[in-house]
């Protein structure tokens, strides 16, 4: 299959379907890319010290990871130098109608392939975010090589590819349609997909995976991007720590962490204990196999020679907590204390809450230190530390709660 079939695709259907005016109601967050998590997981929580911050958001597509990142760094003064490059001319145009909608000024459009950015935008960038697109090019690989090329010393890559299990049952569905609707025209492509999904048997096993939702009330962007599209690939935990080695590069952590956490997914705690020697990367293939959930892997990655004190650690009263949107919902919670009822992917999972957590969790501001917090609840640096370690003990694995210095 030829890059032009991918761009014709997105020509036609850029994905995700985006309407800048929805810029004034909300923005858009999530992960990789966030910048507080870039920080935490990419920088120890220093991103500051690199000043600018220099970014490539390489398949940018309709902007969601580049204006989410161009707005972090206006909202927390970091400035920054974001560079979009994508194929796709009508997905660019809707991205730069949200970066001006927004009135940001810390980006800039390349268009073309992310395989030639070493001579279309040369960077090299702390940051490269690459969110389901390597998944789609003929050779991964030669992308991802692509992009370490332009990686700057010390820095790392926000990367999405899909996961394979939680896609079971989307490599058959498209066999079927490419059987069915081998035709150039890509409406009439859909129109074949959209008909065929009004009455797919019950016993499909697309129909029958929770995690694809309802697959005939998607957008047409959605349903061709999923069940129409020229290349796609999935990978296991295993075959993507492969296909990142191919680039000499290595997750620093897959996000949330408790998803990749096998414990978590492992009842009995005596056979959770089984895990204890197995390497994280290791966990995470265990985890994978037994959630069945992963539909997506998310992760931070960096090269092998660099990967150590890449993630921050709470340390002492200068760290600075930053909770997550969402995380100021659980201080009720955890004032009521006994049992913080979590849902990873409709698997329930149950976490005891500490006592003295409450006021901590609610003076945190993302710009306190935790020798402020001390003592503005008037306690000792013992107890702010013994509860901070709590603290983010139940909610980082989550993503509710990062670190900067
Ligand atoms: C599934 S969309 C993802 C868009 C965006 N990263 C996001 O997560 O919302 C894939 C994007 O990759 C772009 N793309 C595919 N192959 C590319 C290539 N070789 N170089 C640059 N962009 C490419 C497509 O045009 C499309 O906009």
């Amino acid at each position: 299959m030829t890059g032009d079939a991918v761009q014709a695709q997105y020509e036609a259907y850029p994905y995700p379907e985006r309407d800048p005016k929805d810029e004034a109601t909300r923005l858009i967050e999530g992960s990789p890319s966030h910048l507080d998590e870039v920080d935490h997981y990419c920088f120890a929580g220093g991103l500051r010290a690199r000043s600018p911050f220099r970014v490539l958001v390489a398949g940018g597509g309709t902007g969601d990871a580049l204006v989410m990142l161009a707005q972090h760094a206006r909202d927390r003064g970091i400035v920054a130098e974001i560079t979009y490059l994508d194929l796709s001319a009508a997905s660019r145009r809707i991205a730069e109608a949200r970066v001006a909608a927004r009135g940001l000024d810390n980006v800039r459009f390349v268009s073309g392939s992310l395989l030639e950015v070493a001579s279309l935008a040369p960077g090299p960038y702390d940051y490269i975010d690459c969110c389901g697109v390597l998944h789609h090019l003929p050779d991964p690989p030669a992308g991802l090589a692509a992009l370490a090329g332009v990686l700057a010393q010390g820095g790392a890559m926000g990367l999405m590819v899909y996961g394979w299990l939680g896609r079971t049952g989307v490599y058959p569905l498209q066999a079927a349609l490419a059987a069915l609707a081998p035709d150039k025209d890509l409406s009439v492509r859909l129109s074949v997909a959209r008909r065929l999904l009004r009455d797919l048997p019950a016993t499909n096993w697309a129909k029958r995976n929770p995690l694809l939702g309802d697959l005939a009330a998607d957008s047409d962007a959605g349903i061709y991007d999923l069940l129409l599209h020229s290349r796609d690939r999935a990978y296991s935990v295993p075959e993507l720590v492969e296909f990142l080695s191919t680039s000499d590069l290595a997750p620093i952590s897959f996000i949330e962490p408790a998803r990749y956490d096998a414990r978590n997914w492992i009842g009995d705690a005596a056979l959770a204990k089984r895990t204890a020697p197995l390497d994280p990367l290791a966990a995470a293939a265990l985890a994978e196999n037994l959630s069945g959930t992963m539909k997506t892997h998310i992760l931070y990655a960096a090269r092998r020679s660099e990967l150590a004190g890449r993630i921050a650690a709470p340390s002492g009263g200068a760290t600075i907590p930053v909770p997550r949107s969402g995380a100021k919902a659980l201080v009720p919670m955890l004032a009521r204390g006994g049992t913080l009822k979590l849902d990873l992917d409709g698997h329930p999972l149950r976490r005891d809450i500490p006592p003295g957590l409450a006021p901590l969790l609610d003076a945190i501001d993302g710009n306190r230190t935790l020798n402020e917090i001390g003592r503005r609840l008037g306690w000792d640096a013992a107890t702010v530390a013994e509860r901070f370690d709590r603290l983010y003990a139940l909610l980082n694995p989550i993503n509710l709660l990062t670190l900067r210095f």
